[in-house]
């Protein structure tokens, strides 16, 4: 009887425990939670992989492979990206850079980006995130607003010592949108990018766009500037968001 008694509290304890552990692998079935393999299916299915590279590029890239490229590499997405704004944009892309990816010299009126549809975006967002390059390090540029004086060193790299707005287009104190065309804008930097990438992206460039179109700042050909005013510039675009 005392057996049959303890025997039924197990056999409810781990009826309960059951229904728990249902429960654990129903939250986690793909038809609930965003997968990384479902998106990399629809990735390709997609035709992403047409325009995108999501492996790393063998290093000595030609500037007719660079040509041949028709959107810029994927496989550090996740290093680079923030998924807040991969799943506004994904299904919703706006012009980011107002050239050409595939042209050198500029050609103004790229074509549309192709919207993804509503329902891949959570797992296009999760495969994406998934690529990320391991060996770059992460935890380095401080997430906070810099003080007033980093703010001010900030501004004097970007827009005196360098003009770095020639290329990147971003919006003013006052509001208005201003600068280049060339380069990807960067008037939403600081809710698009990574700033550990950011960071990581000035002091080498040509890990992530081995044919760069964009002056190398960091080191002794262009500039002489070192990791600190890198660091400046990471945490300074990283404040900007309109
Ligand atoms: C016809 C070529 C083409 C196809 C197809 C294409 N893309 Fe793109 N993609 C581009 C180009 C070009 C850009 C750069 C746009 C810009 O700078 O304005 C881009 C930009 C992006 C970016 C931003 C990358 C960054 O580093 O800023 C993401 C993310 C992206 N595409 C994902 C996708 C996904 C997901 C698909 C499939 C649903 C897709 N693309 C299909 C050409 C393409
Ligand atoms: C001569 C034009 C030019 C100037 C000047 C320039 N850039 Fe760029 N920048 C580009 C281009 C083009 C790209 C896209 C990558 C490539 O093709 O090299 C880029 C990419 C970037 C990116 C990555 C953005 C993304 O979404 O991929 C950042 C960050 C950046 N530049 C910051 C700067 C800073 C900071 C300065 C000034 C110190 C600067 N740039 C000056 C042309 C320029």
């Amino acid at each position: 009887m005392r057996r049959r008694v303890i025997g039924s509290i197990l056999d409810s304890i781990m009826g309960l425990s059951m229904m728990a552990v249902t429960a654990g692998s129903m939250m986690a079935s793909p038809a609930l939670a965003a997968s990384p393999e479902t998106g990399a299916a629809r990735f390709s299915a997609l035709g992403c992989g047409g325009c995108h590279a999501v492996t790393k590029p063998d290093p000595g890239m030609t500037i007719a492979q660079r040509v041949a490229r028709k959107g810029p590499d994927l496989w550090f997405a996740g290093s680079k990206l923030r998924a807040d704004w991969l799943k506004g944009w994904l299904p919703a892309p706006k012009a980011i850079s107002g050239i050409r990816y595939d042209r050198l010299a500029p050609e103004t009126n790229p074509p549309a980006h192709p919207a993804a549809p509503a329902k891949d975006v959570p797992d296009l967002t999760a495969y994406l995130m998934s690529l990320t390059d391991p060996e770059m390090p992460t935890g380095v540029v401080p997430r906070e607003r810099p003080e007033p004086v980093g703010m001010l060193q900030g501004r004097i790299l970007f827009s005196r010592e360098q003009q770095c707005f020639a290329c990147h287009r971003l919006e003013t104190r006052a509001g208005v949108e201003a600068g280049g065309i060339t380069g990807p804008s960067l008037e939403d930097a600081g809710r698009r990018l990574n700033p550990d990438w950011v960071y990581a992206y000035l002091v080498d460039p040509r890990r992530y766009v081995p044919v760069p179109r964009m002056p190398v700042y960091f080191g002794t050909v262009y500039s002489d500037y070192g990791k600190a005013e890198m660091l400046t510039l990471a945490r300074y675009l990283e404040t900007l968001a309109p």
